[in-house]
Order: structure tokens, then C-alpha cells, then sequence
């Protein structure tokens, strides 16, 4: 049986107690100023400060070959965008660390906006310690698009041309992000779906590995890790969001843990679907409502 445990404490307290080259993946999407009630960071020189203290426990914790997957999306003030991945990149930059991918996270719902195109996506930032990591392309696979495709010259004219296995995932990642209504929401406000961080624990740890959190939330990192067959330490500075990574957690020893699956394709109406038919009043462009973020 896979362990798991959750600290209420603050982040460097938890990274303190931690070993040196102790930890095989560091998933995690840290607060960042968007005006959430857990939010310390007030601007985007407070988060550039934070990570900077962050970075040297990050790598001290972390094993040789071993993987950090920081997770942020966009800050927007006053109409203007801020990337914080960029921000990220900036604090993150180090001889020890090694940016293997910046995946998009792309999802279809969310704020409408009416002076910019509506944000869609959130970024997740793929460090390794070392070039010599753990990265087990076989276990992401993802169906083919023509898996009856054959080389039609050369040697091997006629063989079939596609891994049977299925192909690279890429790094752009279709995943519904988790709204009300979503099996898996909690109440807490900020959560990622467990598919996202499922995919980087398949491909980045092995069995028994262990996987940190150090802003786990309502513990999402841990669910992935514990369905994997990983072991799982999280930490947050709020009581209500441990108590409800530790039901979490727990149901997902039990079996009973609400998940949408990882190999799940996202729902497309049929033409026929009632909310799917267009309005006779509906002559072409659909214009969207208001922008409140
Ligand atoms: C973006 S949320 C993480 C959500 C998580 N990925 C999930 O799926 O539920 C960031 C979390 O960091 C916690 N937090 C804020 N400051 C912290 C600190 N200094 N140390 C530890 N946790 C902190 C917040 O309470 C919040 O739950």
C-alpha cells in the first residue's frame, strides 16, 4: 500500500523537513496575486521574491533526474496581462535545473472577454535535475490519428508506419479544467484536474516513487500520485483545504475517489443536441456577454 501525508504548515517550513535528492517529482501550482482569500503575494515582485527563496529547497529536496512541474496561468490587471510562467522562467533559470517543456494546458470553458480573446490556457513548466531523468514515453501514449497509415517507399513499403503503441501526447494538453459541476470538484477554488497531474506522474516517476506538493490544495498531485501506485507528502497553510486533500486522499486508498479518466476525450455535442442547434435569431457570429476578470 502507497502512504501518503499532509502537513498544515507553511511551505519552507514542510520543504525544511524534507532530505537531500529525497523527492522524484515536485508538482505544484503556487498562489499567485488573483485576489484568492489564501493569496500572500500581493504583486508580481512579492511572486518573483517567493520563488527565488523557493528555488535552492526545490533542488536541494529534489533527486538526481528528477522533475519539478510548476503550474501557472495568467495574471491579469487592469486589461493587461501578466504570463507568469515568464516570471517563472526568470527565477527558475539555474545551472541545475533544465526546462524540458512548457506544456499548454488548454481547456474550453471559462470568463468570456470582450477586449481581448478569452484565455484558454494555463502552462505548466517541466524542469529536470540533471539530463539524465526519468521520462517514460510508453506510458503516456495517446491514440494515433491514422493508426492505418503504411510507408508508402522504401524498404519498408506497406509496413504499417505509427508506434502501435500510439503516439506522443505533444505538449499542448486538452483537459477540462475543473468547474462546478466537474466530478471532481472540491470547495476548494483553485483546483487543477487530476488528468493533468496524472499524465506528469506516469511519464516522470516510476512506481513507489515519491511526489511532494508544496501548495497541494485539495491535494490533486496526491490522488495522481496514490492512483499510480506513488507515495505522496502535501502542504498547505489552510486547515479547511488539508482536511479536504486528506478525504481526498483517503478515498482514493479506499477506490472510491471521484476522477474524470485521464484517456477520456472531451464531449463534443452532437449536430442533433437541443443546446447544440442554433437559433433562428442567430444569423452568424455569437457575440459573448461582459469581461468581469
Ligand atoms: C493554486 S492553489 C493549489 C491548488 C491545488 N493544485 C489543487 O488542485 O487543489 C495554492 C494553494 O497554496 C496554499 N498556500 C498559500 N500560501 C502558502 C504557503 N506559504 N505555504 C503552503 N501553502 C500555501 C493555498 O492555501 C492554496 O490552497
Amino acid at each position: 500500500m502507497n502512504e501518503f501525508k499532509i502537513y498544515n504548515k507553511d511551505c519552507f517550513a514542510f520543504l525544511k523537513e524534507i532530505e537531500d535528492n529525497s523527492v522524484d517529482l515536485i508538482i505544484s501550482s503556487p498562489p499567485y496575486f488573483i485576489g484568492k482569500e489564501y493569496d500572500t503575494s500581493k504583486d508580481f515582485g512579492d511572486f518573483l521574491d517567493i520563488h527565488h527563496k523557493l528555488l535552492p529547497e526545490l533542488i536541494r529536496v529534489l533527486n538526481f533526474g528528477g522533475s519539478i512541474c510548476w503550474q501557472v496561468g495568467n495574471h491579469t490587471k487592469n486589461g493587461e496581462i501578466i504570463p507568469l510562467d515568464s516570471l517563472v522562467f526568470a527565477a527558475f533559470r539555474c545551472d541545475e535545473l533544465f526546462l524540458r517543456n512548457r506544456i499548454i494546458w488548454t481547456f474550453g470553458h471559462g470568463i468570456h472577454a470582450s477586449r481581448r480573446f478569452s484565455g484558454r490556457h494555463e502552462t505548466i513548466m517541466w524542469y529536470t535535475k540533471g539530463n539524465d531523468y526519468t521520462f517514460d514515453l510508453d506510458a503516456v501514449r495517446v491514440p494515433q490519428k491514422y493508426p492505418g497509415k503504411r510507408h508508402y517507399k522504401g524498404p519498408k513499403k506497406g509496413e504499417w508506419s505509427g508506434n502501435p503503441l500510439g503516439k506522443n501526447p505533444s505538449d499542448v494538453w486538452d483537459i477540462p479544467n475543473v468547474k462546478a459541476g466537474h466530478i471532481e470538484k472540491t470547495d476548494h477554488p483553485c483546483q487543477f484536474p487530476v488528468a493533468l497531474a496524472q499524465r506528469l506522474v506516469k511519464a516522470l516517476t516510476k512506481k513507489d516513487d515519491l511526489i511532494i506538493d508544496p501548495f497541494c490544495g485539495s491535494g490533486t498531485s496526491g490522488v495522481a500520485a496514490l492512483l499510480e501506485k506513488r507515495n505522496f507528502l502535501g502542504c498547505d497553510t489552510s486547515k479547511t483545504y488539508c482536511r479536504i486533500a486528506e478525504e481526498r486522499l483517503n478515498a482514493t486508498l479506499e477506490g472510491t475517489v471521484r476522477v474524470r479518466p485521464l484517456d477520456r476525450l472531451v464531449y463534443t455535442p452532437s449536430a442533433t443536441e437541443a443546446v447544440a442547434v442554433r437559433p433562428p435569431h442567430f444569423s452568424g457570429f455569437i457575440e459573448e456577454e461582459n469581461d468581469n476578470d
